[in-house]
């Protein structure tokens, strides 16, 4: 283990022994940061923190879109929970690179699925298999795929929205740039979801199903 990924293995531990009775800190955010070290892909730090916040208090199986370091800190927070995480991938290098890493770190409840990306029409989005997965994710963590795809993240929705439960939570990440604007735009006119803006720079999005579309109603 070089010296980076002892700086990891430490902070996983810390934040892993500490809770439930306390979430992880700013400062233990910033140093998972520095730790995991791929800048410009990471989420930034009030986005970690509403994840732990969200990761904290969800029971279902959790949904992501796009892996990294939020995969990892929703990772501490779910073992021994019985709560799996799912993440899809695009990028083949990077799924067998978090496979590894999840394993190294003992997180065997979370499922990296290679996923590559594929096209919808109006917008491309990940080719997954959805017999496999639940049908009941009340949290849904969006970092991917890459903003610069055919119609951003707008595909979560259309191709997502029958496994996610009435009361289900979407973080979307980059929710200033334009096209993730857009994107929120969409869902709201389209399929019926409010959303909150969250954060200053950068700035993230709370996305719910609107109380009168909610589903049945
Ligand atoms: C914004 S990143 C997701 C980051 C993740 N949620 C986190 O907090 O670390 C979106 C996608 O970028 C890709 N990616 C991540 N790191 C990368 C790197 N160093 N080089 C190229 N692509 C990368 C992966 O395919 C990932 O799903």
């Amino acid at each position: 283990m070089n010296l980076q990924e002892r700086f990891l293995a430490h902070m996983v531990k810390k934040i892993s022994t500490q809770y439930p009775e306390e979430l992880p800190s700013r400062f233990q955010l910033l140093c998972l940061h520095f730790a995991w070290g791929n800048y410009g892909f990471m989420a930034g730090l009030n986005y970690l923190k509403q994840i732990a916040r969200a990761t904290d208090e969800t029971k279902g199986p959790i949904l992501e879109c796009g892996s990294g370091l939020t995969t990892l800190l929703m990772a501490m927070l779910t073992k021994g929970r019985n709560i799996h995480i799912y993440s899809l991938e695009h990028h083949p290098i990077w799924q067998e690179k978090m496979t590894k890493t999840c394993q190294k770190l003992g997180f065997d409840h979370v499922s990296i699925i290679n996923a590559p990306l594929k096209n919808f029409g109006d917008y491309d989005w990940y080719d997954v298999d959805k017999a496999n997965l639940p049908m009941d994710f009340n949290l849904v963590i969006c970092d991917g795929p890459p903003g610069k795809i055919k119609g951003s993240r707008y595909g979560l929705i259309p191709e997502m929205d029958k496994h996610l439960t009435e009361s289900c939570t979407i973080l979307l990440d980059d929710a200033g740039r334009k096209n993730e604007k857009q994107v929120i735009e969409h869902w709201e006119r389209r399929h019926g979801f409010a959303y909150r803006m969250k954060g200053v720079f950068p700035k993230f999005a709370m996305v719910n199903r609107a109380p009168a579309y909610a589903k049945g109603q």
